[in-house]
């Protein structure tokens, strides 16, 4: 096998099809909603590397302390051979992960973006020469073959973008995720933790307003993708604490009443002043949800860390 491939498991053409059924979906209900993953074009990847820097935003930096300290645990009590990342964006933090696994034979990067697998891909089989890299062109929320490698794998989902998904949505990525392994293969989850309200909101609402610019950034997604004419700043930045659901909410809120047109849709939307669009869900969980969660989908929670202020956690959990 060479170091590096990759394997596309979308159509060049999957993406733009399934942008357009999004927000043909999401902007002729009530609410509105758009989903997040389309945040993320290029410029809204850039933005999302400022906000790991922000301040206000945690989780990436609490995630790191718990890899940096727990790595070598992890690892040991994995002894996986092929490490499966879902998400892997440019496996910044998948480094301590790779380094502490001795064992490791491929390293399967998983995620939509073929520039972010080719980059993180390139450089680090240029640092490894002896790692294997299979990266997959895939949507991870939908089926998914793996290559054929050693066992024992372990799949690593990290930032906590599991709270991205409706808790439907979870059970089926989690029953998803059990079925590409084996009994005694692995999973490990980031998953950010409930807390004060203010310190979350903050998160998600920073004083430089890059959060703001991000949320609204996928107005700018559509516009350019199906020449809607979108006007950003029509719209005001929201975020808020859901208490029942235990989850943050990012909206869009109109600022006027408008009509937004979109051509490739054949499309006229009406808002109305103060109209809210949902953009994202960020749920934040509680150990013993987390443990049933995975329960329910034939996965056995083994190890639960958190770093040292406990605001986030990574979870390992074994295959029945
Ligand atoms: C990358 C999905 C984990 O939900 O915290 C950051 C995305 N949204 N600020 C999150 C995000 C607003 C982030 N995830």
């Amino acid at each position: 096998m060479s170091p590096f491939l990759l394997t596309r498991t979308l159509p060049e053409d999957a993406t733009e099809a399934a942008l357009r059924a999004d927000v043909h979906q999401g902007l002729t209900r009530t609410p509105k909603t758009l989903p997040p993953k389309w945040f993320y074009d290029a410029h809204g990847s850039e933005l999302f590397e400022q906000i790991t820097a922000l301040p206000e935003y945690y989780p990436t930096r609490a995630e790191r302390e718990i890899l940096i300290a727990r790595a070598g645990e992890a690892a040991a009590a994995t002894g996986a051979r092929t490490l499966v990342e879902l998400g892997s964006g440019s496996s910044e933090k998948t480094r301590y992960l790779i380094d502490a696994l001795t064992g490791l034979h491929t390293y399967v990067p998983v995620d939509v973006s073929e520039s972010a697998l080719t980059q993180a891909g390139q450089a680090l089989v240029a640092e490894r020469p002896d790692l294997n890299v299979h990266a997959l062109i895939a949507d991870f929320t939908a089926a998914l073959t793996l290559p054929d490698t050693p066992g024992p794998r372990l799949v690593a989902f990290l930032g906590g973008t599991i709270g991205n998904l409706l808790p439907a949505e979870r059970a089926t990525f989690l029953a998803l995720v059990r079925g590409l392994l084996s009994p005694g293969d692995t999973v490990l989850l980031g998953t950010d933790l409930v807390k004060d309200e203010e310190v979350l909101v903050r998160a998600y609402d920073d004083a430089a307003g890059v959060t703001a610019a991000f949320n609204k950034n996928v107005l700018s997604v559509v516009n350019r993708e199906l020449g809607a004419d979108f006007a950003p700043d029509a719209f005001d930045h929201v975020a808020l604490w859901d208490t029942a659901n235990e989850w943050i909410e990012m909206r869009l809120r109109s600022r006027t009443e408008q009509t937004v047109k979109i051509p490739a849709l054949d499309l006229a939307v009406d808002f109305g002043a103060g109209e809210e669009l949902r953009t994202e869900i960020s749920a934040k969980f509680r150990r013993e949800g987390v443990r049933s969660e995975l329960s329910v989908a034939g996965l056995e929670l083994s190890h639960w860390w958190t770093d040292r202020e406990g605001r986030f956690a990574l979870s390992l959990s074994v295959a029945r």
